[in-house]
Formats: structure tokens, C-alpha cells, sequence
């Protein structure tokens, strides 16, 4: 039996601004196994982006149990949440969000550099991973200085250069056209079946919800 990357259980958020709230998620039950690909979809307003930041010890349920990689994140203090993130946690979202004025090279490398890796070390791995998304000729670019498509395949570097065992993606295609889309499509996909990743994907390109292994469909704040 595959091991789980994620079981969530009875997850609830409720968002409170002043006077008022408002139940996003309404019990929430997951299991995502490790090296599984899971599409999350649903319309918007759903609580897609909620629960994604959840499972991603971005942000804390209301109540609920949470489990990834085997440790209940709501006992851990923020620097302990940092690192998962850090070395297990890969992020893609609908932005890029690259550093401006960075190379591809140094955003890639970026988060090995925040675990302490040496500068010679993070570049070298940057370098390969870089050549897995097709970017070898573009290293040593600034972000404005390349396409959509490319900017978005140095934010897939950047989110797998730790090799992270889970990967969350929001909305990754959002702001591509449909073969830039289906390309970063398969660049995900091969690099999550290449370390054995969990990838969850918030989408509403239906030809990549497709292709996952599972789509976990969410209304109304529960999974449908
Ligand atoms: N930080 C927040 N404070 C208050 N309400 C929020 C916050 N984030 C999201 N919401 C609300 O929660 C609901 C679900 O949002 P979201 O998780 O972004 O849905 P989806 O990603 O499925 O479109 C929406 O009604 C949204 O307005
Ligand atoms: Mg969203």
C-alpha cells in the first residue's frame, strides 16, 4: 500500500472579519497518496485555493485533523511549518511570482539557497533542473527578458528544485494558452512521476483535471 502524503479529516475554515463569517469549508475528508496526482476542481468561490493553502501549512483550519507526511502541523510553530515548506513542499500558482530582478538561474536556486545550501551547489542543481523544463538556453535571463510559457516553466524549476515529496499547484495554467498550458501539463507530470511526488492541482482546465489520476470535485465547502 502506498504511503499517504496528505489525510485530512473533518476540516472546517471559517473566515471571520469583524461581525461577520464565513464557513469556506465545510468537513473536509482527503487522503492523497504519495506519487499520486489529484485534480481539484469546482467552481470558483468553491474553497479550492483555502484548502490548497491548508494542506500546504500556508494557513490553519478551524478545526479538523490534518496530517502531512505523518505530522499534524498544528502542533508546529512557524520556523518548524517553514521548513516543511522549504524542503517538502513544492508551490506552482497562476502568477509566476519570479524575482524581477533575478536570472532564472537564481530563482531556481533560490530555495536551496534559503536551506543553506552553498551558492556553487544551488546553481548546479538549478542548472539541471532547468534543463528538465527546457530552459537551458534561457539561465541566464531576467524574467521580463522571456515568454509566459518560460516564466511559468522557471516557477515549476523553482517549486521542484528541493525534489519536494508534494507539490501544489493553483490554477498553473491559468494564464496560458492551451498548448503552453499542456506543456507545463506534462512538464508537472514528469517530474512528479520522476521523484515519486504527490501533486494536487487546483483547475479549471478540464483536459488536465483529466489526465490526473483522481479529480476531487468541491462544492459548497465539501467534496462533492
Ligand atoms: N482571507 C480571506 N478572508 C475572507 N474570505 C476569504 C479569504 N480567502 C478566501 N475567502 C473567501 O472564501 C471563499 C473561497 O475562496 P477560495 O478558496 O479562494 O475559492 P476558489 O479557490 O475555489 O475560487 C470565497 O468566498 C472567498 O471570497
Ligand atoms: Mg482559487
Amino acid at each position: 500500500m502506498a504511503e499517504l502524503a496528505i489525510s485530512a479529516k473533518d476540516l472546517k475554515k471559517t473566515y471571520t472579519d469583524g461581525t461577520n463569517s464565513l464557513e469556506v469549508l465545510k468537513g473536509i475528508d482527503l487522503e492523497i497518496k504519495q506519487g499520486e496526482i489529484a485534480a481539484l476542481t469546482g467552481p470558483s468561490g468553491a474553497g479550492k485555493s483555502t484548502l490548497l493553502h491548508i494542506l500546504g501549512l500556508m494557513d490553519q483550519a478551524t478545526s479538523g485533523t490534518l496530517n502531512v507526511f505523518g505530522q499534524d502541523p498544528s502542533g508546529l510553530e512557524e520556523p518548524e511549518k517553514d521548513l516543511i515548506r522549504n524542503r517538502k513542499v513544492g508551490f506552482l500558482f497562476q502568477f509566476h511570482y519570479l524575482l524581477p530582478s533575478m536570472t532564472l538561474l537564481e530563482n531556481a536556486a533560490l530555495p536551496l539557497r534559503i536551506a543553506g545550501t552553498s551558492a556553487k551547489e544551488s546553481m548546479e542543481k538549478a542548472a539541471v533542473i532547468l534543463s528538465e523544463v527546457g530552459l537551458s538556453q534561457r539561465v541566464h535571463h531576467l524574467p521580463s527578458r522571456v515568454s509566459g510559457g518560460e516564466q511559468q516553466r522557471a516557477a515549476l524549476a523553482r517549486a521542484m528544485i528541493s525534489r519536494p515529496k508534494l507539490l501544489i499547484c493553483d490554477e498553473p495554467t491559468g494564464n496560458l494558452d492551451l498548448e503552453r498550458g499542456e506543456e507545463i501539463r506534462q512538464l508537472i507530470w514528469n517530474l512528479a512521476r520522476k521523484e515519486n511526488s504527490a501533486v494536487i492541482v487546483a483547475t479549471h482546465n478540464l483536459d488536465l483535471a483529466k489526465s490526473a489520476d483522481r479529480i476531487i470535485k468541491i462544492v459548497d465547502g465539501r467534496i462533492a
